[in-house]
């Protein structure tokens, strides 16, 4: 997938392309780029708005072909509603449609004027760098394994944009170099993405960035370190667990790390306590919150950003077998503590718990850990927001901030000690599952227990955002909008 962005602002009617993209209200009529069309075109568009074959209703969308008096052939007229309720959500919904209209057609090079309009709450930075976003986003095709894929014919995209704004450019092809990362590898098969594949994501991310470096921790260095809860989980699987370590230095020495933790469950049968048949094969998807923070790490890397930061992918795979992890069974984490396992299906925060003990020598500025957790969340939340757990309001407000920013967003929910005691485990320091109401705190708080000397920890449960469901569900790549955004506003308060 490559793009080529530009800025350009110049009358449309003038501007040599393959399509163009401009805006219609339904109260205003024609935006500023369709009026100068209209004048450019004697009138047309004008006249197709009063005819009513163009509505300036939000969603419906007319391509007009040669228009006398136009030199780009072909014109999308969009119709966003409002002209004074265009909120982020429409505008992005309309940056990404109107590319998607085009993307399986003849057209190659698009100019939109879209960011010219207003969006409530939104400067003209914002806008253009999600409409690049959603360029990226709307180009991107999954063809590893779909041969007979559809790839997208857009090669060039100019934005309507003053050149000052040229950095959002940058910045939005940084991150969508993470989405897209996320994406690629939430989608690829169970029987190729597996832990080994994760690793060697890692080692192609290192082995092209000089200020990267990387450990893999295999069985026996776990084994080592006594990590029982996480090898428990791999233990039923042919393809032993990785812990993958991702370090970049962007900020001095001496500065802490950001340090960011994902559940890597390259895929979830349950194990003994086996799931229902029916769409289990999502759960090849149990993996993305560690292709989030891959993705998150590669952007921060390609950024340049001026902090340093340590990634942590857990990737384990969950499977029923004779050497498998039982219910009944008790664990001997990292950290000491001892864990009954009551159901192997709560595998994550098994790997997790491990995995953020570890994460403590790296002495975290903040510890995030994300993971798709707990059906429990996709039920709370659905597939809109992000559940986000944490005991400090600062962080949780830093996230939910740059959940707003890159409109990727969170919702808090509690870690409160009066839910610990639904953990409590007659036969060991706690049960790996709470029963049946808040299910998706539970796992927090378990989660919790493990991260006690690190003041700033936050948890994101992604269950209901990392993918789209359905037979032809696919990777979303987030919450690498998020994160990226939030570490790139750690860069100023650490160097701070
Ligand atoms: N990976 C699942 C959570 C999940 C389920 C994510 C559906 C997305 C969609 C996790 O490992 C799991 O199985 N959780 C159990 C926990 C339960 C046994 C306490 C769940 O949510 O049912
Ligand atoms: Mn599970
Ligand atoms: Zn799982």
């Amino acid at each position: 997938m490559s793009l080529n962005l530009s800025l350009l602002r110049a009358l449309p009617s003038d501007i040599d392309t393959d399509a163009l993209i401009v805006a219609v209200f339904e109260d205003q009529g024609l935006s500023p780029a369709a009026r100068q069309l209209d004048e450019a075109s004697a009138g047309r568009i004008s006249a197709l708005l009063k005819s009513g074959d163009i509505s300036g209703k939000a969603g419906r969308s007319t391509l007009l072909l040669a228009v006398e008096g136009i030199r780009a052939p072909r014109i999308v007229l969009l119709g966003m509603g409002e002209a004074a309720k265009v909120d982020s959500g429409k505008y992005l919904k309309a940056a990404a449609e109107s590319l998607r209209s085009l993307r399986g057609g003849p057209v190659a090079r698009v100019h939109s004027t879209l960011p010219q309009i207003e969006v409530i709450g939104r400067d003209d930075a914002w806008k253009l760098r999600q409409a690049a976003l959603a360029a990226f986003h709307v180009s991107y095709t999954y063809t590893a394994t779909k041969k007979s894929a559809r790839i997208s014919s857009l090669t060039t995209l100019s934005l309507d944009g003053d050149a000052a704004h040229a950095d959002q450019l940058r910045l939005a092809t940084g991150i969508a170099e993470g989405v897209t990362l996320a994406r690629e590898l939430g989608n690829l098969p169970p029987n190729i993405c597996n832990p080994a594949y994760l690793a060697e994501t890692a080692q192609k991310i290192a082995a092209a960035n000089d200020s990267v470096s990387l450990e893999v921790l295999e069985t026996e260095q776990m084994r080592e370190l006594g990590m029982g809860s996480l090898l428990a989980v791999g233990q039923g699987s042919a393809n032993p667990p990785r812990l993958i370590v991702l370090r970049y230095n962007g900020a001095g020495e001496g500065v802490k790390p950001q340090v960011l933790v994902g559940k890597g469950i390259t895929f979830d049968t349950g194990g003994i306590s086996i799931k229902p048949g029916p769409g289990m094969d999502e759960m090849k998807f149990d993996m993305c919150g560690a292709a989030s923070v891959l993705g998150t790490f590669l952007s921060a890397v390609r950024l340049g950003l001026k902090i340093n930061l340590v990634t942590i992918a857990a990737a384990v795979e969950n499977m029923p077998d004779g050497a498998s992890y039982r219910p009944g069974d008790v664990l001997t984490s990292m950290s000491g503590k001892t864990i009954e396992v009551l159901n192997t299906d709560a595998e994550g925060r098994l790997i997790l718990c491990d995995a953020l003990t570890y994460a403590q020598r790296f002495e975290p500025d903040t510890l995030i850990d994300v993971a798709t957790l707990t059906g429990a969340c996709v039920i709370a939340l659905g597939k809109h927001a992000h559940g986000l757990m944490s005991r400090d309001d600062a962080l949780a407000a830093e996230l939910l901030a740059a959940g707003e920013a890159s409109h990727d967003r969170a919702w808090r929910m509690p870690v409160w000690d009066d839910y610990q005691p639904m953990l409590d485990s007659s036969a060991a320091d706690m049960a790996n599952i709470g029963g049946k109401s808040a299910g998706a705190v539970t796992a927090a708080c378990f989660l919790a227990r493990f991260t006690e000397d690190t003041q700033r920890w936050a948890h994101l449960d992604i269950a209901g955002t990392a993918w789209d469901e359905g037979r032809k569900g696919m990777a979303t790549g987030r919450p690498v909008g998020l994160l990226v955004e939030w570490l790139m506003g750690r860069q100023q308060s650490s160097a701070a």
